[in-house]
């Protein structure tokens, strides 16, 4: 039986990368299984699927190295498909990691030619994102790192990958381009070791830019996943700090290579989690109201059926978790169940309004007549509450 879940609208505000579906399956041991796709195809495609809106690096629209006249030819193609269907732009982002010029890096290169080199590269595709929209712009640095200790003195990258990012923020808002940048964490893969490798580093190297307030993050599920990490801790800390402008959804299942899984299908319990907290937030309303877009990989084994059924799958796997969070959200036994656990007295300031530390000295039933031992033998009953997200999850409750 299928449960009916409403089908996407571009009111869910879905989005795709062109390199997500159009990922030709190359790895390092093996050739592409799959032909290129057309953008304007992919446009097309993901608009029936009800997407909202389309994402890309400037190399995935205009081929690294075509002439003016060619360039021009595939931004009016992908742009007339954008009429045709009302897909939206709501982020661009820039490929410095194909081409061997940036095997060092971008930003970060030793080599002061290709760091200029770079930043070009990403002003003139800045222009074309604002031409088209785009309030996003990613900067996600897979080749900003190393393999060797020997290689960088980290301390001097930095200075450099924050010159890059304060000139570039001066450009969008010299341009009035109305754009916001979200850096991308990663800790490995392509580089052995990349710089601001969790979202903690980005958001620590974010408060020493010139224009913090135009920086934030998008984070990645898989790539907290990889460093070990609770994603949907991460992003928690990311909207507590502001800084959550734009989010990657995918799976990924424990250590390992980034595997770009599709949404839901690595640890789908932090999934659900995390569907949670964007959409339901502290409150009930979404903490989140931005693109909700999908950075996965078709898996290598599929022809072009299956990518288009995986592109279906991350946003109605999306989309049955929310529903999934609204029926736990709205379940008498879960509200009965959190009262239980304290989860409401945690938003209670540990001091009463106006109280000082002298107050607090003050009390003694805050420590000489405390009952630590009583306190400390009390169960807190996370367990019946995370086995009633579970059952919720499983569709065993209603
Ligand atoms: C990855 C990254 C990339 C970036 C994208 C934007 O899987 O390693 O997510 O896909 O998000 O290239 O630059
Ligand atoms: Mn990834
Ligand atoms: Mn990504």
């Amino acid at each position: 039986m299928t449960v009916a879940t409403p089908a996407p609208t571009p009111a869910d505000k879905f989005t795709f990368g062109l390199w997500t579906v159009g990922w030709r399956a190359n790895d390092p041991f093996g050739n592409p299984t799959r032909d290129a796709l057309d953008p304007v195809e992919t446009v097309h495609r993901l608009a029936e699927l009800g997407a909202y809106g389309v994402t890309f690096h400037d190399d995935d629209l205009v081929p690294f190295g075509a002439d003016d006249a060619a360039r021009a030819g595939h931004i009016d193609a992908f742009r007339k498909a954008l009429d045709e269907t009302g897909l939206v732009v709501p982020m661009a982002t820039t490929n410095l990691f194909t081409h061997p010029v940036f095997k060092d890096g971008g930003f970060t290169s030793n080599d002061r030619a290709i760091r200029r080199y770079a930043l070009r590269k990403v002003m003139r595709n800045l222009d074309l994102a604002a031409e088209l929209g785009a309030h996003t712009y990613v900067f996600w640095g897979g080749r900003e790192g190393a393999e060797t200790d020997s290689a960088k003195d980290v301390r001097v990258a930095l200075d450099r990958y924050r010159e890059g990012l304060d000139l570039l923020a001066q450009y969008v808002v010299d341009r009035g381009y109305g754009i916001r940048f979200a850096l991308e964490p990663k800790p490995n893969e392509p580089r052995g070791d990349i710089l601001l490798p969790t979202i903690g580093h980005a958001l620590a190297f974010i408060s020493s830019l010139d224009h913090s307030e135009m920086v934030g993050l998008n984070p990645e599920v898989g790539h907290e996943q990889m460093a070990g990490m609770n994603f949907v801790h991460g992003i928690a800390q990311a909207l507590w700090h502001g800084k959550l402008f734009h989010i990657d959804l995918n799976g990924q299942r424990g250590i390992k290579f980034d595997q770009d899984l599709i949404f839901g299908h690595g640890d789908l319990l932090n999934a659900f989690f995390l569907v949670d907290l964007l959409e339901n937030g502290p409150d009930g309303a979404p903490a989140y109201t931005g693109p909700r877009h999908f950075d996965y990989k078709p898996l290598r084994t599929e022809d072009v059926t299956g990518v288009w059924a995986s592109a279906a799958a991350n946003m109605r796997t999306y989309l049955l978790l929310k529903e999934r969070a609204k029926a736990f959200r709205a379940d008498p036994e879960v509200a009965e169940a959190m009262a239980a656990a304290r989860i409401g007295e945690l938003a209670v300031p540990t001091l009463a309004d106006g109280e000082s530390y002298a107050d607090l000295l003050a009390d003694r039933s805050a420590f000489e007549d405390f009952d630590a031992d009583a306190a400390g033998a009390r169960g807190c009953g996370y367990v019946r509450l995370d086995q009633l997200a579970v059952e919720h999850l499983m569709g065993a409750r209603g």
